[in-house]
């Protein structure tokens, strides 16, 4: 609910309401983003990066926290294990109970392979279950698979890694179909057709959306398929070190059963990594949009046995986390509000920015108008934002569009007594996403033989900025690739004997270098206790 002193405020944007319509913002010119992004974007300074001291990226710069995390002492005492002990054994494993692996489980599942899914939390908790406004294809007459590879690259400033945005856009319309044909019910017209928006660096309307809650969406569906074909899924075992064998190769990983402390033993001929992002790391003390498992778990691991990271300084900030109310502060504004019209408006009700940049520099821009110029709003909680026209949707496409197109986001507000379809919402940027991750290859593998990794923690596809939807799609090609190449490779994998020395290796290498650290790692859970 507004006060008296926001509704003063909001005035100030009906009045500019009329002149927006129908009108577009100017788009930034190449030299405008690159000076608003190194002014202002959180990835441009060096406050809250520092070098790595330890391991294959040795010499590179991450955000604080994950450094902290990456030179870690393992959770497990390798001595304390015992591997001859096998509590799973199966042709491929797959750590994560998201979108990606659920992709996966299906496509290894196919091939005939026994496939276990290993999971944190629940199967489906997870940043794809949250994810809401879509999911791209060049899937219409007036697009292709290489306009959409121009977008992903363009939006990643080029540094993408080229055969994976190749392979992500060329799957990208069978995986609409996939999707689709298991039964994941897209926004259609009355003809069937599917609905499409355009996303910030989009050139055409690509955007599948169901409604706002997309993720949601595809992950009922897909987990439902799991569950269908009776694919194995242990729920709240985390993994917490990967197994290798005496060759070098993945061969599992050693899971704990949160509810009772125990490690499990789980042997694999493939492992697939697919643990997600790290918002709940705050890096640089952003609110985040993520989910409560969001550790970067993956990462530590993966890193732990020698597999390379890509990118994993660059990190997204979504331009419209919620800034208030406080109860749901850093929740994600989906960039579909922008789509469908809605435009940034600083504390004087005028527009500063073009509503659909791309995520860096729109989100480079908010900041900018909030801390540079002075100009953002302030929140009854005392903290400071930007205004987001959502009602300018309703004059642009419609009475109704906001029920119809973004119905979980009005409930969301609506339960705070603020009315989307009448006053306009108040935006910050909310970390949100992890552009780089684990190096892939085009079907997921990693230099490390037999580990491959999907989803939001495989690095590469994006280089240093995705485009929005382009991350659930990314899962699914992923996430479908790792799942074929592993499923299909299997009957000629003999694992060897399974060891646990990189640990002690890892270990030698942090005194090595002068590490010294009582952490311990993969996090698994955040911690939001105040220590006094
Ligand atoms: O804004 C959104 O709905 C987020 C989409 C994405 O990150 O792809």
């Amino acid at each position: 609910m507004y006060r008296e002193e926001e509704r003063e405020l909001i005035k100030r944007v009906e009045a500019t309401r009329p002149q927006r319509v129908g009108i577009d913002f100017p788009r930034m010119s190449p030299e405008e983003k690159i000076d608003v992004l190194n002014e202002n974007h959180p990835d441009y300074s060096d406050k809250g990066f520092r070098t790595l001291r330890c391991g294959v990226n040795r010499g590179e710069r991450v955000p604080q926290e994950l450094a902290d995390l990456i030179e870690a002492r393992s959770r497990i005492d390798a001595e304390n294990v015992d591997l001859e002990m096998i509590d799973y054994d199966v042709d491929v494993l797959i750590i994560g109970g998201g979108g990606a692996g659920a992709a996966a489980a299906l496509e290894a599942n196919e091939r005939g392979a026994k496939v276990l899914i290993t999971t944190k939390l629940r199967f489906g908790d997870a940043n794809t279950i949250m994810a809401e406004g879509g999911i791209q294809a060049a899937d219409k007459s007036d697009d292709s698979p290489a306009r959409h590879y121009l977008d992903v690259m363009g939006g990643g400033h080029y540094t993408n890694v080229p055969e994976l945005a190749a392979a992500l856009v060329k799957d990208a319309p069978g995986a609409i179909k996939w999707l689709n044909d298991l039964g994941v019910m897209f926004d259609k017209e009355d003809d069937g057709t599917m609905v499409t928006t355009h996303g910030g660096g989009t050139s055409r309307k690509r955007m599948h959306a169901a409604a706002d809650y997309s993720g949601a969406e595809i992950m009922r569906v897909i987990r439902d398929e799991v569950r269908n074909k009776g694919i194995e899924v242990v729920e709240f075992s985390p993994a917490v070190e990967i197994l290798l064998d005496t060759e070098g190769k993945a061969a599992g990983a050693v899971l704990c059963d949160i509810e009772t402390g125990r490690y499990l033993v789980a042997r694999a001929k493939t492992v697939i990594m697919a643990t997600g992002g790290a918002g709940r790391l705050h890096y640089q003390g952003f609110p985040t949009s993520n989910h409560y498992g969001a550790t970067a778990d993956g990462l530590i691991m993966g890193y732990r046995v020698g597999a390379e990271l890509a990118f994993a300084d660059t990190i997204q900030y979504h331009p419209t986390g919620v800034a208030y109310p406080a109860q749901i502060f850093g929740a994600l504004v989906t960039e579909k509000v922008r789509s469908l019209g809605a435009t940034p408006l600083n504390i004087d009700g005028e527009q500063f920015v073009y509503h659909l940049e791309t995520r860096d520099v729109e989100a480079s821009a908010i900041i900018r108008e909030c801390k540079v110029k002075e100009k953002g709003v302030p929140t009854p909680t005392g903290g400071h934002g930007v205004w987001l026209d959502t009602p300018l949707i309703e004059i642009l496409n419609g009475e109704g569009t906001i029920e119809k197109r973004l119905p979980a986001m009005l409930r969301m507000y609506l339960k705070f007594g603020i009315d989307m379809r009448k006053e306009p919402i108040l935006v910050y940027p909310t970390l949100h996403y992890q552009n780089g991750g684990l190096l892939i290859d085009e079907n997921g593998r990693t230099k490390i033989e037999n580990l491959y990794v999907a989803g939001e923690c495989a690095g590469g596809i994006h280089g240093k900025n995705r485009l929005m939807g382009n991350s659930l799609l990314d899962i699914i090609v992923f996430g479908r690739r790792a799942g074929i190449h592993a499923g299909s490779r299997y009957r000629d994998i003999e694992v060897k004997e399974l060891t646990l020395d990189h640990i002690e290796s890892y270990h030698k290498e942090l005194a090595e270098n002068k590490v010294e650290t009582e952490r311990v790692s993969p996090l698994l859970l955040p911690s939001y206790t105040h220590e006094s």
